[in-house]
């Protein structure tokens, strides 16, 4: 296992490109199982996510080739079960349930383990599924579905305790796109991850309006053929590139960014105190950190178009050294914390109680070893470590590489004293 040595100190500058979008990629690569037609998807991140999607879909029979950030995928002849060994290890393979029932009637996937982030259940991925006339089995810790007469068009509220479901909505669209007739999704999520992938289905000949918004209607099509397409940027990662700018950069410039898709990100490090300034067309982002007029925010996680719970991480850390006081409140995850108790081995100044963290912000935090628990607290620990007293090690680097393409190498592009060696 790797870990990271983040050396305390250096001041950002400079420029990086940001990548493809990791959670546009997935649903997307699951997607081009609905036809058996050539598939060509550009700028997919080279992330383990995107690996075990591309392993997982290899091994339902789909050929796949992948050169750089393009990836071929042929889904000939799919088999219907998942295999659980590759499964198990990503929370989103869920995303293939929807393309492997519209295409074969039949499915069969593992139930996803939860995660340190909280609890995942899918009851509303089946809730939608089942509408649209899919018997649903479980046995062994496998879902299995059934549609032998094909799916029929429903209408299917998909709104969940804690807000619309991002996956979800993706499995019950992909469904719907094979399915006799009009289904209706109200309470559907409006990620532009979401949007990126209707327009991908739209692009293969599904017809599907109202994506990006709560309502999405579908009207089914008998099949579906093959479509070239590049992902929409990586919102997160540009956040994250954001938040690091904000703590530790003179100026850092990002290129290949939407600027619509970081409107509540934006504005929270606005809110407190630096700078963020887009060019014209709004895909090259300069944030200028501020000295001196910095203070303390109160933030509550949203679905789209409110603040992402995939940058609370993130923002924490930025937090943990901004004078005042922060609240920041997680509706979506409430469990989503791991990273305050790192935090707090540096120095950090952090109360989380019942789904919000208080933040008192110190001067400087300091280094300590500390342990990776999930993709965006490992991001957390490492923005920290960039202006933390001394040399932090972040154990477990691999949470990392699920999400973030070469972060080491765009940190040293922009100044950062990082090095990844071997956790023997
Ligand atoms: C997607 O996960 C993202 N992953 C997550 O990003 C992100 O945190 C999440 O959306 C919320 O924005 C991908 O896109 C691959 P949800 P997803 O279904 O779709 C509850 C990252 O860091 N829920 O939108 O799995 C659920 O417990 C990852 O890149 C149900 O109750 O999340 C949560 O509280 C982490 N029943 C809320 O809804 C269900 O059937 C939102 O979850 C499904 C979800």
């Amino acid at each position: 296992m790797d870990k990271l040595i983040v050396h305390g100190g250096p001041t950002l500058r400079g420029t990086i490109n940001i990548s493809g979008s990791k959670n546009a990629s997935l649903p997307i690569l699951a997607a081009s199982l609905l036809t058996a037609d050539d598939c060509i998807i550009r700028r997919v991140p080279d992330v383990s996510d995107t690996n075990y999607m591309i392993q997982i879909l290899s091994a339902l029979g789909a050929d796949v080739e992948r050169s750089s950030g393009t990836v071929r995928i042929t889904s000939a002849d799919i088999m219907d079960e998942a295999p659980y060994e590759l499964v198990r290890r990503m929370r989103a393979s869920i995303c293939v349930m929807g393309p492997l029932l519209a295409r074969n009637g039949r499915c069969v996937v593992s139930l996803p383990g939860g995660c340190v982030i909280g609890d995942r259940p899918v009851d509303l991925h089946l809730r939608g599924l089942e509408a649209l006339g899919a018997k649903i089995e479980f046995e062994g810790g496998n879902i299995t579905l059934t549609a032998k007469d094909g799916l029929r068009g429903a209408e299917i509220d998909l709104r969940g305790t804690h807000g619309p479901t991002v996956l979800g909505t993706d499995n019950v669209m992909m469904a719907a796109t094979l399915a006799e007739g009009i289904t209706v999704i109200e309470s559907a999520a409006a990620e532009p991850e979401v949007l990126d992938l209707a327009n991908f289905l739209n692009a293969m000949g599904a017809k599907i309006t109202g994506a990006g918004t709560r309502r999405i209607v579908i009207e089914g099509v008998k099949e579906l053929h093959g479509v070239e397409h590049t992902v929409i940027p990586d919102r997160i990662e540009a956040g994250t590139f954001m938040a690091a700018a904000a703590i530790a950069g003179e100026n850092v410039t990002l290129r290949r960014v939407c600027r619509d898709h970081l409107k509540a990100i934006t504005a929270a490090i606005e809110a407190s105190g630096h700078q963020v300034d887009f060019n014209e067309d709004g895909d090259i982002c300069t944030v200028r950190r501020s000295e001196g007029k910095t203070h303390g925010v109160n933030l509550v996680t949203a679905p789209f178009p409110g603040y992402p719970t995939d940058m609370q991480a993130q923002m924490t850390a930025l937090l943990a050294t901004t004078p005042g006081i922060s609240v920041i409140k997680d509706t979506i995850f409430p469990q989503r914390f791991m990273h305050c108790a790192e935090l707090k081995r540096m120095g950090a100044d952090i109360r989380v109680d019942n789904g919000t963290a208080v933040v008192h912000g110190v001067a400087r935090l300091s280094a300590a070893p500390v342990m990776a628990s999930d993709l965006r607290a490992s991001a957390a620990l490492v923005l920290a470590a960039l202006t933390a007293k001394g040399s932090t090690e972040i154990s477990r680097l691999y949470h990392i590489d699920r999400g973030y393409e070469q972060i080491d190498e765009k940190l040293l592009m922009l100044g950062a004293n990082v090095e990844r060696v071997k956790d023997h």
